[in-house]
């Protein structure tokens, strides 16, 4: 069935701060050894550039999400939907504490850590979105 005007607005703009938030973090990842290869500065400019977008992309994705929530009638889901629902707003926020301790890390383990936390929540945060979605 074809997504009415408003529908297809809500979900092109969840989706499109997703590919931010998450496909950001995996692309600059990637990148990291070759920044690396042109100084420590680089990487760290790279960085800060990217929070300028990801951060309103996590804001636009919080915002969605809960549009998404209130357009849901909660009396015809499954406890199945409302335990994901549950999984993934715990996920969500831990992709966000995670990457900001990220930013403030100060040993390299440390980073690498936070890092990995916050890649790895958003991804299944996306995962669990798409089942959401039935
Ligand atoms: C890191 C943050 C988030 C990511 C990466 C994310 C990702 C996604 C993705 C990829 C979908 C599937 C869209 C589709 O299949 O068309 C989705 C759907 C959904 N998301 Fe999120 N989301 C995030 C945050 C949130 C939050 C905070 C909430 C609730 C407060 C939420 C609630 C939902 C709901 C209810 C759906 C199903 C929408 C529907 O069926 O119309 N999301 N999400």
């Amino acid at each position: 069935m074809l997504a009415s005007a408003l529908d297809g607005l809500r979900l092109s703009l969840h989706v499109l701060a997703a590919t931010i938030w998450v496909g950001g973090q995996f692309t600059l990842a990637g990148l990291v050894p070759s920044l690396r290869l042109v100084g420590d500065q680089a990487t760290l400019i790279a960085a800060k550039t990217f929070s300028k977008f990801s951060w309103p992309a996590y804001y636009v994705l919080v915002i969605t999400g809960l549009w998404n929530v209130s357009v849901v009638h909660m009396s015809s889901t499954t406890t199945g939907w409302k335990i994901v629902l549950g999984i993934k707003i715990f996920v969500v926020g831990l992709s966000g504490l995670s990457a900001y301790l990220h930013t403030k890390a100060k040993s390299k383990k440390k980073v690498a850590f936070w890092g990995a936390v916050s890649g790895t929540s958003a991804a299944a945060a996306v995962v669990l979105g798409v089942f959401l979605d039935g």
